[in-house]
């Protein structure tokens, strides 16, 4: 619910802009936008939206109650209501009519503002965007899964938030001065039209396996909604950068073009605009050799993992595409700092042996870790993992195979099981895992998984990243893989250098 004292005419909302107006004509004053009907005070416009489970609609005789001034719905609404005595816009697509209301509500946004889209590398491209972005002076900030990181910092609770919380944060980035800012759209946000306000002046995309099947109606039905960003939100003229290693890049691309948008393309193609050439690979990180305009550019990254590279490269196609001169950006690169809970170097063992957390939960994202890893570790990769409950259990066996095939000893371990009976979904894993030994207790896995390490291997902790709770039958209880990581090399090598 918005509150501000401030008072708007439901024209000046442009929510009845392709809905039609009941009756024609009317025009109150409103004094917020409201979604849930608990949180309705006198002169909001009430957003009876449809959903998964029941239709907003039948909380409208409440709305009214609290002195609801106008109604916002779809005709299933409207005709669940029957005649009311407040205007109603009736609209299509009454989602996106509550993003452009929640725009022209809150008003101000950062000047220039970009969204990534994708499976995997979200938050990766954003923050370094973000990071691009300050290094060539601009108040920057970037926010999603990990909350809102940069220049402003702030918690959130969904990667990207419905438009009423996204605009009121947008007004008050805007208010604090920063200019620039980069965003995670998901799959979600974009198939509910959260981000339908925001004006982008750039968008990405990384990628697209399997994920959020328990949502989407298949995987085209989820490449649908990501492609909303490109076919619905971006505005032609804007840039379009395409990771053009992904199968699906060239259906993005024609997306793009037919809607008049600027493709920049990055990757190993031939024909990729920002091109990796070669890249090679050290226990602290890698050399990228990329070629851009015609000119061969060299950039040693601190970022473990091929496919961060690959993002940092995006993120600069992103800023490029925002009209940023390539020189300053290429020079950029080497200053990027790793994302928390992305492939991040928590610790090493007194024998050299490093550990990694990273927060692969899907099966692509594991196989990306694990292979990524690879050039980087001279002996055994050791992997902690599990899978989460209350989520697509179909990906349960396939990252048991996943690790399988590219971990040298697995450990399965518990995740966020939720409401969900943690020894089972284990056992799902298990099933592709054969060989992988199983320690439900995630503190006592990750103890096993370090004591394991011999010279020259690593660990990796995957699953839960930048997470700082588990989330177990409905508690929250306190759990950081980097915390529990750090202290488990103390105190085994601490046994040892006793023994
Ligand atoms: N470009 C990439 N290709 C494949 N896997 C990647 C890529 N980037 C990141 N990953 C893997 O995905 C994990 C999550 O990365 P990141 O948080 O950047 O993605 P995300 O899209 O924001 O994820 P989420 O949807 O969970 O928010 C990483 O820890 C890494 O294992
Ligand atoms: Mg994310």
């Amino acid at each position: 619910m918005t509150q501000t004292g401030r008072k708007m005419r439901l024209s000046a909302l442009g929510a009845a802009e392709g809905g039609e107006l009941r009756p024609a004509g009317a025009d109150p004053q409103i004094t917020g936008l409201c979604v849930d009907s608990r949180e309705m005070q006198a002169g909001a416009l009430f957003a009876a939206l449809p959903g998964s489970t029941v239709h907003g609609a039948e909380f409208i005789p409440f709305a009214l109650r609290m002195g609801a001034a106008a109604v916002l719905t779809d005709a299933a609404g409207a005709a669940l209501a029957g005649p009311l005595p407040v205007p109603v816009i009736v609209h299509p697509d009454p989602r996106r009519a509550l993003a452009k209301a929640a725009a022209a509500w809150f008003g101000a946004q950062p000047e220039v503002m970009v969204a990534v889209t994708g499976t995997s590398g979200k938050t990766s491209v954003a923050s370094f965007t973000r990071q691009i972005w300050q290094a060539l002076g601009f108040r920057s900030v970037n926010f999603g899964t990990a909350g809102v990181e940069g220049s402003v910092q702030a918690s959130l609770s969904l990667t990207t938030p419905e438009p009423i919380t996204l605009h009121r944060l947008l007004a008050r980035l805007a208010g604090e001065g920063v200019s620039h800012a980069a965003m995670e759209a998901s799959s979600h946000g974009l198939e509910q039209r959260r981000l339908d306000g925001v004006r982008l002046a750039a968008g990405a995309f990384t990628n697209l396996s399997r994920d959020h099947l328990d949502y989407h109606d298949g995987l085209d039905d989820y490449l649908a909604a990501k492609l909303g960003l490109f076919d619905r939100v971006l505005p032609r003229g804007a840039a379009a950068v395409i990771n053009a290693d992904d199968p699906v890049a060239p259906v993005v691309g024609h997306v793009a073009q037919g809607r008049g948008q600027r493709v920049i393309t990055v990757g190993r193609a031939e024909a990729a605009n920002i091109r990796i050439e070669a890249s090679a690979f050290t226990a602290e990180g890698q050399r990228l050799q990329f070629r851009h305009q015609g000119r061969v550019h060299r950039a040693d990254l601190a970022l473990i993992g091929g496919f961060q590279g690959a993002n940092a490269l995006m993120a600069a196609g992103l800023v490029i595409g925002c009209g940023a001169e390539p020189d300053a950006v290429f020079a950029a690169l080497p200053g990027l700092a790793g994302v928390r809970g992305r492939m991040q170097l928590v610790g090493r063992r007194a024998n050299g042996a490093a550990v990694y957390v990273d927060y692969a939960h899907k099966p692509a994202a594991l196989v990306a870790a694990l292979t990524a890893l690879r050039p980087h570790v001279a002996g055994r990769i050791v992997c902690v993992f599990g899978a989460g409950g209350d989520r697509d259990r179909g990906k349960r066996p396939l990252m048991g195979a996943a690790v399988a095939a590219h971990a040298d000893v697995a450990i399965v371990t518990d995740d966020n099981p939720r409401s969900e009976d943690p020894a089972s979904i284990r056992a799902a894993i298990l099933a592709a895992c054969p060989e992988a030994s199983e320690i439900g207790d995630r503190a006592e896995a990750i103890l096993a998984g370090v004591d394991a390490l011999q010279p020259g291997d690593a660990l990796l902790i995957a699953g839960k990243g930048h997470e700082t709770g588990q989330i177990v039958a409905g508690d929250v209880l306190p759990f950081d893989d980097t915390e529990q990581a750090r202290a488990a090399i103390a105190v085994l090598d601490r046994e040892e250098a006793a023994t």
